[in-house]
């Protein structure tokens, strides 16, 4: 773990627990994750044990026990009834709280709420949630499936949908002991795509995602077969400002999943450029991307490592010039807004125009809760994230027809080389201001952007999905 936070690991000391709980202190939990090397398949939920629930005539329900049958999660509550635990309970076939083999604790809860077709059947989530929650895991996963209110079949089952967020988002916050929850929005057709994005959240890949909604829509094209071993193999991907911090993270997890890894990064950081190339076996371009030529150094670049075209392109490079705007330089403005959101533009334009891009690839870019949320002597970095945001929306409909998806990831505090610069209080403010109580890793916002980067991740478009823990700013 790179993180310098001292209080996370004090607070899950023998004598740090004991002193926290005395004085009442917040005391994080140290988050399970994927190791960034080494063999996926073993970290799905461990143990592996999912309760699984439905409103109404649950329709996602059947998938649901197939996808988790295939991702080896025994459903032990394979209910389609919206009350069947609450009427267990209550009927006496468990004593007191739902715990239904003794020791053993649910690790996921899913909620099929799709069929709910007004706000007075919001009570499945009452009566599902409600006798369960208590019984969770460490760093357990609740998922609300539901359909997209846009979608709905009338204006009340529309409303009803839509309070699946507040409700989700606010589950999250209640939720302790490094557990998370989410709510996806699955259109009809998207039923059969929801693999890669079970894989994702039902594991340590998503440690540090908590709190979001995530629509799941009609896949363009058709979705390939789901490949768990190293999904990647075969696939070339370019990440820019790959010598270091979150982007180093990025190219390491995609080359684990099997990529050939282009890491693109400044000339002056051609030393550690060339060791992160050198140790995932990809290759190293040192290219300013905010140089004219950038776009055609990169073509040449790929028609001698990837004669067959590129699957995934992630614009990770960025950086901060920070003052507030009345003593901000023209040259600070320029150089952000350049780097982070003009470069990426006129990178996508390349390689687009060249016909680079195979279809069914993707485009991840990385803006930033800033973008979101605003933040005091960033408005050349907010803006410059926000236009990350506005270029995933503009460009999603107009790629969809290309098989091609644009995503981004939005990071909140990160312990990274720029976070460890920050002043100590403003620091250990942002770490602890999000509902895990604690900053994140750069593999987490790696592993968000591999789940997004799938090649069965097809149902994903137009998303932006923080990677932040959920955190205060911009909820
Ligand atoms: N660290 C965080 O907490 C955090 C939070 C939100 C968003 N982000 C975003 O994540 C991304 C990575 O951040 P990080 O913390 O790893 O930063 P970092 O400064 O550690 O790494 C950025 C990399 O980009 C490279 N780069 C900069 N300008 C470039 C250019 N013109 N051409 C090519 N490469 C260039 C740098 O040389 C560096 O290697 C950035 O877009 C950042 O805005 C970070």
């Amino acid at each position: 773990m790179t993180t310098s936070d001292r209080y996370l690991a004090f607070a899950n000391s023998a004598v740090g627990s004991r002193l926290a709980n005395a004085l009442g202190l917040p005391r994080p939990v140290p988050l399970e994750r994927m190791p960034p090397y080494g063999d996926t398949e073993t970290h799905i939920i461990a143990p592996p044990l999912a309760v699984v629930g439905g409103a109404g005539d649950a329709p996602l329900l059947p998938g649901l026990a197939r996808e988790l049958h295939w991702l080896g999660v025994p459903s032990l509550a394979h209910v389609a009834r919206l009350d069947w635990i609450s009427y267990a309970n209550k009927a006496g076939t468990m004593s007191g709280r739902f715990n239904p083999v003794e020791g053993v604790r649910p690790k996921a809860l899913l909620f099929d709420a799709s069929a709910i077709a007004n706000t007075g059947e919001l009570s499945a989530l009452y009566t599902f949630f409600h006798d369960t929650l208590a019984t969770l895991d460490r760093c357990a996963r609740v998922l609300v499936l539901g359909l997209p209110p846009s979608l709905a079949s009338t204006p009340q089952a529309s409303i009803a949908q839509r309070a699946l967020e507040g409700f989700v988002r606010s589950l999250a916050k209640e939720l302790k002991r490094g557990a998370t929850a989410q709510l996806l929005y699955i259109a009809p057709h998207a039923r059969e795509a929801l693999h890669s994005t079970l894989r994702f959240f039902l594991s340590p890949r998503a440690a540090y995602v908590s709190g979001q909604a995530v629509t799941l829509q009609d896949p363009v094209f058709e979705t390939p077969p789901m490949r768990d071993q190293r999904p990647l193999a075969g696939q070339v991907a370019v990440v820019t400002g790959a010598a270091r911090g979150i982007g180093e993270a990025i190219a390491t997890v995609l080359a684990r999943d099997g990529a050939h890894v282009v890491c693109v990064d400044v000339p002056a950081a051609q030393t550690p450029l060339d060791a992160v190339a050198a140790r995932l076996e990809g290759s190293a371009l040192a290219c300013d991307i905010t140089a004219p030529e950038a776009g055609v150094t990169l073509l040449a670049h790929l028609a001698t490592h990837a004669p067959r075209g590129l699957d995934i392109l992630v614009h990770n490079a960025g950086i901060t010039r920070d003052k507030t705007l009345a003593r901000m330089s023209e040259a600070q403005w320029q150089s952000v807004l350049d780097i982070n959101v003009g470069a990426p533009q006129r990178l996508n334009a390349a390689l687009l125009d060249a016909g680079v891009l195979r279809a069914n690839s993707r485009i991840v870019g990385v803006a930033s809760i800033s973008g979101i949320a605003g933040n005091r002597g960033q408005t050349n970095y907010a803006a410059s994230k926000a236009a990350v945001i506005g270029m995933v929306e503009a460009w999603s409909p107009v790629l969809a027809e290309r098989h091609i998806s644009i995503n981004a990831v939005a990071p909140g505090f990160i312990e990274t080389q720029m976070t460890a610069a920050v002043p100590f209080a403003i620091r250990e403010a942002g770490r602890r201001m999000n509902s895990l109580g604690q900053g994140g890793q750069p593999v987490d916002v790696a592993e968000t952007i591999a789940w997004l980067a799938h090649p069965a991740s097809g149902a994903l478009t137009g998303q932006v999905v923080r990677v932040c823990g959920q955190s205060l700013l911009g909820a």
